[in-house]
């Protein structure tokens, strides 16, 4: 455990967690992102006295998260852990992309102190809203040094970063971590862990992260179905797409129309990458059949973090 007196770094991204609305009864229709991060910690009584700084790194919705927030983020993150009276970082944030901002952060740093995201289903205005709850638990665990690394809590339930899911468009307990199942659990601040999470570095292309985000590599996510169309890669190969997912069906298998604008991708140099549209189980490989070696499987990653995985990838061979 870090001592009692080190601070724990709150950074407001926006989110319903964050969000009010017109009325208490109101879940579905409010504005996401109107309090400030500050405001979400002042209304967590159990935080008054515990060493917190806040900091608004950005304030978004984050159906709309980008890059520049990214960067920004994880500037913000790397800065504080560097600070030896930070115990850890907790980051506020919408659960649209959640499981997206997780896995990057969890790839470009590999943090050697607990970094903790966590959601509401409810915006702050709600009757029972569940944002302060969760906030106090991801401040308990942003304080406990052995939860070092990226993860997320909501709901009772601590996610690794790379196991995050939201399974659920509205319910209260929308998130799931797949076949790997949660890390842990926490109750009345007390910290449960079920697992370690195996000690994996940063990637490779963490130190050299382009500071503009114009410069990120192009990846775009294409899904596979009935009557899918080779137009739907053509175009974006005209648009000048640099990298390509496809969230194939089953274990990652494509319509054949696609395949074939897949191969038009890998002939002009575009590397492409089988992920599966199911919500669980990623792509195993060698099950045979007619796919090429070079549109490989992206094994147990979603198609959203195969998509952040090809755009690291894709800036370390750009890198000089
Ligand atoms: C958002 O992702 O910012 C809005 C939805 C939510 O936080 O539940």
């Amino acid at each position: 455990m870090a001592s009692s007196d080190s601070k724990v770094v709150v950074l407001g991204t926006g989110g319903t967690i964050a969000g009010s609305a017109a009325t208490a009864a109101d879940s579905i229709g409010y504005r996401a992102a109107s309090l400030g991060v500050e405001a979400l910690v002042a209304a967590v009584p159990a935080l008054a006295e515990q060493p917190l700084e806040c900091l608004q790194v950005a304030q978004l919705d984050s159906k709309d998260m980008d890059f520049a927030v990214w960067q920004a983020l994880a500037a913000a993150v790397a800065q504080q852990l560097q600070r030896p009276a930070v115990a850890g970082v907790v980051i506020t944030h919408g659960t649209d992309t959640l499981e997206e901002t997780a896995y990057f952060l969890h790839r470009v740093l590999a943090p050697p102190k607990p970094v903790v995201l966590t959601a509401a289903m409810r915006p702050a205005t709600a009757l029972l809203a569940d944002g302060p709850q969760n906030l106090l638990d991801a401040v308990t665990l942003a304080r406990a040094a052995a939860w070092r690394g990226v993860q997320a809590v909501l709901g009772g339930r601590v996610y690794a970063a790379a196991d995050l899911r939201k399974r659920h468009g509205w319910h209260l307990e929308a998130f799931g971590a797949g076949d790997a199942g949660v890390l842990g659990l926490i109750q009345d601040g007390r910290v449960q862990r079920f697992r370690e999470l195996r000690a994996a570095g940063p990637h490779p292309a963490a130190a050299a992260l382009p500071a503009d985000a114009a410069q990120w590599p192009i990846v775009d996510i294409v899904v596979s179905h009935a009557g899918a169309r080779a137009e739907s890669i053509d175009a974006l190969l005209a648009a000048g797409v640099q990298g390509l997912v496809i969230a194939g069906t089953g274990n990652g298998s494509v319509h054949r129309a696609l395949l074939q604008a897949a191969q038009r991708a890998l002939a002009a140099g575009v590397p492409v990458l089988r992920a599966s549209r199911c919500l669980d189980g990623g792509v195993v490989e060698g099950a045979g059949g007619a796919l090429p070696d070079a549109l490989p499987g992206c094994g147990a990653l979603t198609p959203w973090q195969a998509r952040i995985e090809l755009m690291l990838d894709l800036l370390v061979r750009r890198a000089p």
